[in-house]
């Protein structure tokens, strides 16, 4: 039996138990079975919960890079590491073997070194999906310096803010990007935001636009400027097990954002493990994950996981809908893609449109599919497994979060059978817990209740950066030696684990606690609804009712609303439940999302009770501008 690979059910459950049984043991195992370690650990583990303090493979040295790119070099060095598909599809697309990857990201470090940049410095990445982003992040790790990935399509008072949040030395961008048919003044927003950040001391530009750009003398360089005559090797720094490897910021609930820091040894093992297990690797694949490396699942699925894997990894530049809805399948019939995984908002926008997008394209390629991010909801489930799937591909509905480096709970593709909307079991290693409002753990299955980890896992963050307090008081405060994920959950009579939605989106009506996530899988069962967002407002009698912010497809446009209404209530009533009908439902033209595609809520919460003074900072939303069209038509319903 080998615990890097599992290949069926029984496996699955011998591995698990094992892992949980021993998990020191379990590992240590995994860490030795490759990696290049320039120096074993002492202790696999130690860690306390209460502190908190977390430690992975104490005393190893290693370099991450060593293992993403040198160690296979001898062995498949002319294989290609890295595709690069551009936003506009009629410029060439890219192939990185792992010998030009070596080149290029040894080149880009000693050019970080040139500049000034050593072990532990903190470089600010703020760069477009294209292949120097990949380069940027691993020429960091290459020479210790703890890279800060910031998603370009921020801001330039979110870039500040993230900046100064760790005072960065460097900041890495281009001149600008393509986004679909628009481009983006990258510089200029950098420009922007580094007017208030002056512990950056360089700035590193890559060309890719061509527009006019001013540099600021003795701050800004071309990468042009140093490519030439870098030198194409470069030692890698040796990094302790526990040095920091990255930061990375996601929003919390309140405050500012949260610099999630990520440490070397840990986060390279869980990754490459749960890389080659979600995905079942092997050796020909074409993985292509459809995120942006300026978030989590880019960092652990699209650079370190694949790579620490030897594989061939897809980055893409543009958008779905660019040049049309059929890009992504364009793109998974040109490189041959076998791992497909993307995030539910997209499933739900191309299954919007029609099946023609799809069907030009072969999908033959395909093995695997995987979604992450939020929820699926049935409806959306069945159109990717039917259309994009062609029921042969397995469906990874993986739940994670940037906290915890790496998917915590997955199907395993042809060992765990599916049931759509469950994300399934833990892998193993991952010790989830239910616990309720009192902090009671409900054993056995058939329970709800708030989803905790009750031990670490190797790719657990293990601060907030500069604020270790809020670290404890955000995840290690609401329940006694538990890790709390914010998330509510189920576990059903098999042991399979639903997520129900961040715990804050549970909503009681009339004594009853529902969940938004399932009304909202009713809701768009109904032909006429593309997507929709549940919110409660008090209620004089049933203490919370249901609002309901709805969009419909081109078909439901033209259909009378008063009609439409009561047919999204009879289909919650048959899917739920009467308890789960909604008091008000408002049809918008779009709901307010963040740049990750996530349904702002908390926006929607405050229009549902009437409070439209204090909708908060809405300069961040993908489409601020729906905002003000549902405030109108709020007041109508
Ligand atoms: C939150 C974390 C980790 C990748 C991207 C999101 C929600 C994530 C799922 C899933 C239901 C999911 C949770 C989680 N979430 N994956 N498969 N099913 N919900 O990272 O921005 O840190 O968000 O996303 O609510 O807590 P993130």
């Amino acid at each position: 039996m080998s615990n890097y690979h599992i290949k069926h059910l029984e496996e699955y459950f011998q591995v698990y138990r094992k892992s949980v049984t021993n998990p020191e043991l379990f590992w240590e195992e995994i860490a030795e079975e490759r990696f290049l370690w320039r120096k074993k650990w002492d202790r696999v583990l130690s860690w306390d919960f209460e502190k908190p303090d977390i430690r992975w493979y104490e005393g190893a040295k290693l370099n991450i890079t060593e293992n993403c790119i040198d160690r296979h070099l001898l062995p498949i060095g002319d294989k290609t590491a890295l595709i690069w598909e551009p936003n506009d599809p009629s410029e060439a697309a890219q192939y990185l073997s792992y010998r030009e990857l070596a080149r290029r990201v040894n080149k880009m470090a000693n050019i970080l070194k040139k500049l000034g940049i050593r072990k532990g410095d903190r470089v600010c990445i703020y760069l477009p999906m294209i292949p120097e982003l990949a380069i940027a992040v691993l020429a960091c790790a290459r020479i210790g310096a703890i890279h800060s990935v910031v998603f370009a399509g921020f801001s330039s008072v979110a870039l500040a803010t993230r900046i100064q949040d760790s005072s960065c030395k460097m900041l890495i961008t281009s001149d600008g990007s393509y986004r679909g048919n628009k481009t983006i003044d990258l510089k200029g927003i950098a420009d922007e935001a580094l007017k208030s950040c002056p512990s950056i001391e360089n700035v590193l530009l890559v060309k890719r636009i061509g527009s006019e750009v001013q540099l600021q003398s003795g701050r800004d360089h071309w990468l042009t400027e140093f490519w030439e005559e870098a030198a194409e090797e470069c030692t890698p720094e040796l990094m302790e097990a526990e040095d920091p490897l990255f930061i990375l910021y996601t929003s919390g609930s309140t405050g500012k954002p949260k610099g999630m820091v990520h440490t070397t040894a840990g986060y390279m093992v869980y990754t490459a493990y749960t890389f080659r297990n979600v995905f079942q690797y092997k050796d020909e694949d074409i993985h292509w994950c459809t995120a942006d490396i300026g978030w989590i699942t880019g960092h652990s699925y699209i650079v370190y996981g694949p790579l620490l894997n030897g594989a061939t990894t897809v980055m893409f530049e543009g958008v779905p809908n660019y040049p049309d809805f059929g890009r992504f399948w364009e793109i998974v019939d040109k490189h041959r893609v076998t791992q497909f995984y993307t995030a539910p908002t997209a499933i739900r926008s191309l299954a919007k449109e029609s099946l023609d997008y799809v069907n030009k394209y072969s999908l033959s390629s395909l093995k695997i599919l995987g979604t992450v991010g939020e929820p699926i909801n049935e409806e959306a489930w069945h159109w990717y497994n039917d259309n994009i799937g062609k029921g042969r591909c397995p469906i990874v509905d993986t739940w994670w979060q940037t906290e915890t480096g790496g998917i915590l709970i997955s199907p395993i593709p042809w060992s765990t059978p599916n049931i759509p909307t469950y994300a399934t079991l833990p892998l193993p290693g991952v010790q989830p817990a239910l616990l309720d409002d009192e902090g009671h753990e409900l054993k056995g299955n058939n329970v709800q209740g708030k989803l905790c980890l009750k031990y670490p896992w190797p790719g657990i963050a293990r601060t907030i950066w500069g604020d270790h307090q809020r670290f404890k008081d955000t995840y290690f405060s609401t329940f006694k030696n538990m890790y709390f994920t914010g998330d509510g959950a189920l576990r059903n009579d098999v042991g399979y684990y639903r997520i129900t939605g961040r715990v804050d989106d549970v909503i009681i009506v009339s004594g009853h606690n529902l969940g938004t996530a399932p009304i909202e899988d009713a809701i768009n069962e109904h032909p006429a609804v593309a997507e929709s967002a549940i919110v409660g407002f008090p209620h004089d009698i049933k203490g919370n009712a249901l609002y309901g912010f709805v969009t419909l497809k081109e078909s439901g446009e033209s259909r009378d609303h008063n009609n439409l209404k009561k047919e999204i209530n009879q289909t919650i009533a048959e899917k739920i439940g009467s308890i789960a009908k909604l008091d008000k439902i408002l049809f918008a033209s779009g709901l307010p999302k963040t740049r990750s595609g996530k349904i702002m809520r908390r926006i929607l919460r405050k229009i549902a009770t009437g409070d439209y003074a204090d909708l908060g900072d809405i300069s961040t939303l993908l489409n601020p501008e729906v905002v003000e069209e549902i405030i109108e038509k709020s007041k109508e319903v």
